[in-house]
């Protein structure tokens, strides 16, 4: 498995809309992913300071995140701005989150939990969001799956192969002729991992009908790593998995 020193998918970048939050996880840590209003995307621990409450249950106003509890309010550095209960007081520089470097790169909300790697190797060309796996097995069954099932290509046009490659170690793509698609391999913890499918390319020819055989691949996908034995694979799919 990964460790936290890598850039790691924690959604796709759609499912995360501004003004909204969502909880997950990452190598069985707490996050919350939320927008702020201007659209820049942040990820924090998932538990208030005050009391320990999840921020994911808060709410986003403008560039803060109030928590749902107390309402103490926290500015995009992980600050605490605003004391309901306190108005006047000048709120003491220790009442912060801890935050992570976050960046968005090919349709995906990136973190890391620790350092600074080096830059993922994706341009930035246009992606359009296909949709999440979430699967009941370690990151590396994950892999494991996606070397051992026999990968149909996107299309029945031509008779090009279908060629997965490596380019990190929480970044896949496969390509079949000029189709490509990116898969983001989420730790969720030691028996959950989450797999976030983008396509690369334009949404004028992506978006719709127009994905509707990377949609089936996917489908595909997930029916063939169920069926591996072993390791007995429980598989779901969903937009945005939310705790
Ligand atoms: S627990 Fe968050 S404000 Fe009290």
């Amino acid at each position: 498995m990964s460790t936290g020193d890598s850039w790691h998918p924690v959604g796709l970048s759609h499912s995360i809309e501004a003004g909204s939050s969502a909880g997950t996880r990452l190598l069985g840590q707490e996050l919350v992913v939320w927008r702020d209003t201007g659209g820049t995307a942040h990820v924090w621990e998932d538990r208030c300071p005050h009391r320990g409450m999840k921020l994911s249950f808060g709410f986003v106003r403008g560039d803060h995140i109030a928590c749902l509890y107390h309402g103490w309010q926290y500015d995009r550095a992980g600050y605490c701005q605003y004391i309901p209960a306190h108005p006047d007081l000048d709120v003491p520089k220790t009442f912060k989150v801890p935050v992570y470097l976050t960046q968005e790169q090919a349709g995906m909300v990136w973190t890391t939990l620790s350092g600074n790697p080096a830059p993922l190797p994706v341009d930035r060309d246009q992606t359009v969001p296909l949709r999440s796996l979430y699967l009941d097995c370690s990151t590396q069954a994950a892999i494991t799956a996606l070397g051992m099932v026999r990968l149909m290509p996107f299309v029945s046009r031509g008779l090009a192969d279908t060629i997965v490659h490596h380019l990190t170690d929480t970044l896949y793509a496969v390509s079949t002729g000029d189709d490509r698609l990116l898969i983001g391999i989420q730790a969720i913890s030691e028996t959950r991992t989450a797999l976030h499918l983008t396509i690369c390319g334009s949404p004028r020819l992506y978006e719709g009908a127009g994905q509707s055989h990377f949609l089936d691949w996917a489908l595909q996908l997930r029916r063939d790593i169920e069926q591996l034995r072993p390791p007995v694979l429980a598989v779901r799919g969903a937009a945005v998995e939310m705790n």
